[in-house]
């Protein structure tokens, strides 16, 4: 058997919670690779809303093996909060949730590290979600990381070594702040954490493959947010792009099968960095308000703007997208006229491939189709669809070289419209 990737091809939060849960009952296993609780995914069903940050979105369909990766980061206070929630509402975790030893945890230390050094950075600051990404994995890169596997392990020793250096460099950017809660929190969370089983995850998924069991691997962010291939540096601190699912989780190359790239039917992006086709108009706030636009963890107005397909044909390419998936659509049901950036015009020449550099000077290029002005909210077929959204698709799928196989038209689980397809 083959692992299916899903992943975003934007600037993050496109969906893909909502579609990992829509797919799940089609898999044994579902597994995350990367990114930690900087993640928000969100999951609406039988008037419920749930937001997942470290927990995979195959949590709530029947009694599927989830997995944290080795590629994961894992905070034990927020881990604890999370499943907690999720226990007191009805939905069992521990036997079927388990977690990779070799997952780098969160120290308090590193939250307060995120802190610091955006404040140092002042203006140039990425506008991270808070929770200590970039420092832990910093220290997993630097082989100074403390992991899953230590709690079992001489864990008083390492854990105090890694603080006693965080508390050295936050001594020398003479950044104030107390440790007192936070530690407190994160101890409880450790010993919550003890209960689960921890496993060498790369020799559970690759058993599930050879007993034929299906696996499909949740990405986190999205691809212009990758360590790699992102807006750099306004990026997040993990390969969130396909390969990342082999480094993260210990699947070979040759093990990836469909790798599903999910997009919203316009863009957006929180935080800080280049957005080439972010509005600062009338037309970005009714996307930002029809839309929701607001981040799922921490509650920030999402940047809106029109659809970038030069990053877009950028993403299929470097992840090797087999199937696209296009969300929000409905976001777009009233408005008359949608518009795509076809190109960049870079120092008065018009370019169609995605340059090393997007900082400053790109102009987008747009090509402008009808609106389809219908509500689609409530449309369970593709038969149903106005001739203006299929039009709209057929453009994206020739732009892009990839079919569209899954159309969302809603926040809830039933909102999805799965396409005709002929293979
Ligand atoms: P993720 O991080 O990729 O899982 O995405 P988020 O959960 O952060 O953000 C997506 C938001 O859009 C959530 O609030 C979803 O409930 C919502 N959503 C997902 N699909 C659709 C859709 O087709 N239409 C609308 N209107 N909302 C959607
Ligand atoms: P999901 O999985 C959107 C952004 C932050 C910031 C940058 C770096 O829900 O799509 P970090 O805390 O990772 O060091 O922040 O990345 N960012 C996200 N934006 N969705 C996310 O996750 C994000 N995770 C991080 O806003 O710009
Ligand atoms: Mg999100």
């Amino acid at each position: 058997m083959k692992v299916d990737v899903l992943l975003g091809l934007q600037w993050g939060d496109e969906g893909k919670g909502k579609v990992v849960d829509v797919l799940t009952p089609k898999y044994d296993v579902v597994a995350r690779f990367q990114g930690g609780p900087n993640a928000g995914h969100t999951l609406e069903f039988e008037g419920q809303k749930y937001v997942l940050r470290s927990i995979p979105s195959g949590i709530f369909q029947g009694d599927k093996v989830n997995i944290i990766g080795n590629g994961v980061v894992l905070d034990p206070a927020l881990f604890k909060a999370e499943a907690e929630a999720l226990e007191a509402s009805g939905h069992p975790l521990k036997e079927r949730l388990h977690i990779s030893k070799k997952a780098h945890l969160i120290l308090p230390t590193h939250r307060i590290l995120d802190a610091a050094y955006e404040a140092a950075k002042g203006d140039a600051k990425v506008g991270t979600t808070g929770k200590g990404i970039g420092p832990t994995y910093t220290d997993k890169v630097s082989r100074n990381g403390v992991r899953v596997g230590d709690i079992l392990h001489n864990f008083e020793q390492k854990y105090g070594a890694a603080k006693a250096r965080h508390e050295q460099i936050l001594k020398s950017l003479n950044y104030e702040y107390d440790l007192t809660e936070l530690e407190k929190a994160w101890m409880e969370g450790i010993e919550y954490l003890k209960q689960f089983h921890f496993v060498d995850s790369e020799h559970e998924v690759n058993n599930y493959l050879k007993d034929g069991k299906s696996v499909l691997c949740e990405g986190a962010q999205g691809t212009m947010l990758d360590i790699d291939f992102g807006s750099y540096p306004f990026v997040t601190s993990s390969n969130t792009v396909c390969a990342g699912a082999c480094t993260g989780l210990g699947v070979a190359p040759n093990c990836i099968g469909e790798v599903f790239g999910i997009f919203k039917a316009y863009c957006t992006r929180v935080g800080a960095g280049p957005f080439p086709t972010e509005l600062f108009d009338e037309t970005g706030d009714k996307m930002c308000t029809l839309g929701h636009e607001f981040g799922s963890v921490t509650g920030r107005k999402r940047r809106c703007g029109w659809i970038d397909l030069v990053a877009l044909k950028y993403s299929v390419m470097i992840n090797g997208v087999t199937k696209l998936i296009m969300m929000k659509s409905d976001v777009l049901d009233t408005f008359d006229t949608i518009k795509a950036c076809v190109a960049y015009k870079v120092d008065g020449e018009e370019i169609d491939y995605f340059p090393y550099d997007i900082t400053e000077g790109v102009e987008p290029v747009y090509a402008e189709l009808p609106g389809w002005k219908t509500d689609m909210t409530k449309m369970q077929s593709e038969d149903e669809f106005p001739e203006e959204f299929n039009a709209y698709l057929t453009f994206l799928e020739e732009q892009l070289g990839v079919e569209i196989k899954i159309v969302s038209v809603g926040p809830d689980r039933a909102q999805t419209i799965e396409r005709y397809t002929e293979e």
